[in-house]
């Protein structure tokens, strides 16, 4: 093997990361599919993915749905509306859906626990993954109770004072990090990961997302570009790279070969060929969108972002066709991690 990841230090992270982003060395990509094929072989899991409320509290200075948004028209889809959304993914073959939102205040913990058991009861067989951000234990817990099994929560980075420069203060990396730490104590499978290229970042913060990592061990990882949503502080800020993100990716299944990482929409928003790209160097997820579509384009987190097409539900037969065409195999079982 040619990169020992897992054994490198900072400084050493830091400088792999430095010379990919310089001139990206084919190898890495190479042995990154290598390593996720002797674990997962081609496939590549499907999960359905129910964009829930875009009404959010948190004012993240990156982030489209941000409560200081006063462009967004915000909507909630009703438990009906929801149930509907899993019965066509079910109908279409999916067995995971992600129900995700912002941090939505109406959608407390008896809201929540009265969607999350209507769909444990209705598809009994299927995963549940979440994604409503920042909880206490106590609200964690009584999810994961109703039944959900997964939950996903961005890190977003693993560096305190670019964590501050993204976030407004009442935010901190630390109470992130417990999260994290509670949920996989509870027994999610539990997703962290960042954004690349996001404003401010160093190669030193990327390295530090990487130790980050290697330390909490999660499930998946999420990990895609930074783009601009023009109404946000952070609007006329840079978008990321499809080859930064790509390599990110590619360290990343390296330091965790049995992780469950998403090909994202917003890699492919930037490039369209990014999801192929993101599943060749590592990446065995895609998520495509459940949600109704007069919802998707109110769930705009950066601009631009892809909502139709292999992106949907209904693009499904492009985007099988697609993950074919990139070397892999569509894969509608419930995908849960190797170890779980
Ligand atoms: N560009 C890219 N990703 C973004 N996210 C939020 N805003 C942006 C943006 N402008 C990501 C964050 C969050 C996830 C739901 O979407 O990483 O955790």
């Amino acid at each position: 093997m040619k990169y020992n990841i897992k054994a490198m230090s900072g400084p050493e992270l830091k400088e792999v990361i430095e010379s990919n982003f310089k001139a990206p060395v084919p190898e890495l990509i190479k042995e990154a599919d290598q390593i996720r094929r002797s674990i997962y072989g081609d496939r590549v899991f499907l999960r359905g993915l129910i964009e829930v409320s875009n009404v959010c509290r948190s004012n993240c200075y990156y982030c489209g749905i941000r409560h200081g948004n006063s462009h967004v028209d915000r909507y909630r889809l009703t438990k009906e509306e929801i149930l509907a959304c899993c019965e066509q993914g079910f109908q279409l073959g999916f067995r995971t859906f992600v129900l995700q939102g912002g941090e939505d205040p109406y959608l407390d913990d008896k809201r929540l626990v009265d969607i999350i058991s209507s769909v444990r009861e209705k598809y009994p067989a299927c995963a549940i993954t979440l994604s409503f951000g920042e909880k206490p234990k106590e609200s964690y817990q009584r999810l994961f109770e109703a039944g959900a099994n997964r939950y996903l929560l961005r890190h977003e980075t693993a560096s305190d004072d670019h964590y501050r420069r993204l976030h407004p203060d009442n935010l901190s990396l630390d109470h992130r990090k417990k999260c994290l730490y509670t949920l996989k104590e509870i027994g999610y499978q539990v997703g962290a990961g960042f954004m690349v290229d996001s404003p401010f970042q160093t190669v030193g913060n990327l390295a530090e997302d990487l130790l980050f990592l290697k330390e909490l061990e999660p499930h998946m990882v999420g990990i895609g570009p930074f783009i601009p949503q023009k109404d946000t502080p952070l609007g006329k800020e840079k978008a990321g790279t499809l080859s930064h993100t790509i390599t990110m990716l590619a360290l990343t299944r390296l330091l965790l070969p049995e992780a469950l990482l998403p090909s994202t929409t917003a890699l492919g928003s930037i490039d369209p060929h990014g999801r192929e790209r993101g599943l060749q160097a590592g990446a065995n997820v895609v998520m495509p969108n459940l949600s109704p579509i007069e919802a998707r384009s109110k769930y705009s987190l950066y601009d631009h972002k892809v909502s139709s097409g292999a992106e949907a539900a209904e693009g499904l037969e492009n985007l099988i066709a697609q993950i074919r065409m990139a070397g892999y195999q569509a894969d509608f079982s419930r995908g849960d991690h190797i170890a779980s």
